[in-house]
């Protein structure tokens, strides 16, 4: 076991220890805890490497995806991690999110990227902000990777936030550019951050969005040399009549796909699904930071906006091949299964990585997989 794998295990075996002490504490300790060893994990490559069976790998938009799940955005911000995660047998990496410009993200109280954890809820908080080094230095970054087959490259790009678009749109589209020149397999465009001003509207489909959807289709889509999908991430809080309209909208302009999706901030209605023990900590999170939830809260949520999402889909019965990826809660191979069951191939996760991570070290995709296997032999016989 590495040092890396020892502290993700020890930090969840006394993760519950958060609820006993104050929960302004709690924050600190953890979120400091964690901009430590984040950085340390991305770096953490096992000597030994796994490749899952062939036949649970997913061919999506001429890609091949080895496994059916990868991280979710923002867990390698800085671009470092692939080597990691293409050791461990993921389906996929992405690095990001990444705006034109540097940003610093939240600080508050002293506190750097505030975070936290509800142990008993299998869930968590971050209110970060979006910080991170800027398209230019990330893509100098991946373009130095050497590609795993079966683990695509994606990079989560964002439009600036809080800049006037005339100067946002062209910044995007160069972002855009560096990234295809870097090499990357796919882009996530995050249109879903309830934590920097400007993307928290769940009233999606307005006039900023769709003018952001309209370039990138003309100024970056149309103008693909090579296969190079771009899917676009929003909240899981989208509402379930705006869903159809954005999948519209979104294969109108020859996007490939989309996830769904970002974290929630249905604080009141998710509060009802917190164990008892974790509502302290979400109490205090939520009415000091706000910030974005993520975990199992998210798990029913995301797989209805995901099913919404594939029927509208099939409504359309797009021209070129378009994607719905599940991400928000799904934590187990039941959670992948679930997805599969709606037409959803592919998911991401965050949370439920850790969360596995903490019990099978860098094997999590190893273990997964045998599971996997088990569980399509089982419905065979
Ligand atoms: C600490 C943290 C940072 C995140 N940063 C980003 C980000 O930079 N870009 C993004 O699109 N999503 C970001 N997310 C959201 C995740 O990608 C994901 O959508 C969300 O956590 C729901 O998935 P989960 O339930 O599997 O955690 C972040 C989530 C967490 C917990």
């Amino acid at each position: 076991m590495s040092f890396i794998e020892f502290i993700g295990r020890l930090e969840f075996v006394l993760r519950p220890v958060i609820s006993f002490v104050p929960a302004s504490l709690g924050v600190r300790a953890f979120t400091a805890g964690r901009n430590v060893y984040l950085p340390r994990f991305a770096h953490d490559v096992p000597s030994r490497s796994f490749e899952p069976p062939e036949e649970l790998g997913v061919t999506a938009w001429g890609l091949r995806f080895r496994l059916p799940i990868w991280n979710a955005a923002g867990m390698f911000k800085s671009g470092a991690g692939y080597a990691m995660v293409a050791a461990e047998g993921a389906g996929a990496f992405v690095a990001g999110t990444t705006t034109s410009r540097q940003r610093k993200g939240n600080v508050v109280k002293g506190i750097t990227w505030p975070s936290t954890q509800y142990p008993y809820s299998h869930s968590a908080s971050n209110w970060m902000g979006l910080p991170n080094a800027g398209h230019a230095e990330v893509a100098a970054k991946l373009a130095k990777v050497r590609h795993v087959p079966g683990c695509p490259l994606g990079i989560s790009v964002s439009a600036e936030p809080g800049l006037d678009e005339g100067l946002a749109l062209p910044e995007l589209m160069e972002g855009l550019r560096r990234y295809a020149d870097a090499g990357v397999d796919y882009i996530e465009l995050n249109e879903s951050c309830p934590n920097v001003p400007g993307h928290d509207r769940h009233e999606a489909l307005d006039s900023a969005l769709l003018r952001r959807l309209d370039v990138v289709a003309s100024e970056f889509l149309a103008k693909r040399t090579r296969p190079l999908p771009l899917v676009v991430k929003l909240s899981t809080d989208t509402s379930h009549e705006q869903i159809p309209l954005l999948v519209a909208a979104l294969v109108d302009r020859g996007f490939d796909g989309m996830i769904l999706g970002n974290t929630s901030t249905r604080y009141a209605d998710l509060r009802r699904y917190v164990d008892r023990r974790d509502l302290a900590m979400y109490d205090h999170f939520t009415k000091t930071y706000g910030g974005g939830i993520s975990g199992a809260l998210l798990t029913r949520s995301s797989l209805e906006s995901c099913t919404v999402a594939m029927e509208a889909v099939r409504a359309l019965a797009p021209s070129h091949e378009f994607h719905v990826i599940r991400c928000g809660g799904v934590m187990t191979m039941e959670d992948i299964e679930a997805s599969r069951r709606t037409g959803v191939l592919l998911n991401q996760w965050y949370v439920g990585y850790f969360e596995n991570f903490a019990q099978h070290g860098h094997d999590l995709y190893r273990v997964l997989s045998e599971r996997m296997r088990l569980s399509s032999v089982l419905t065979l016989s």
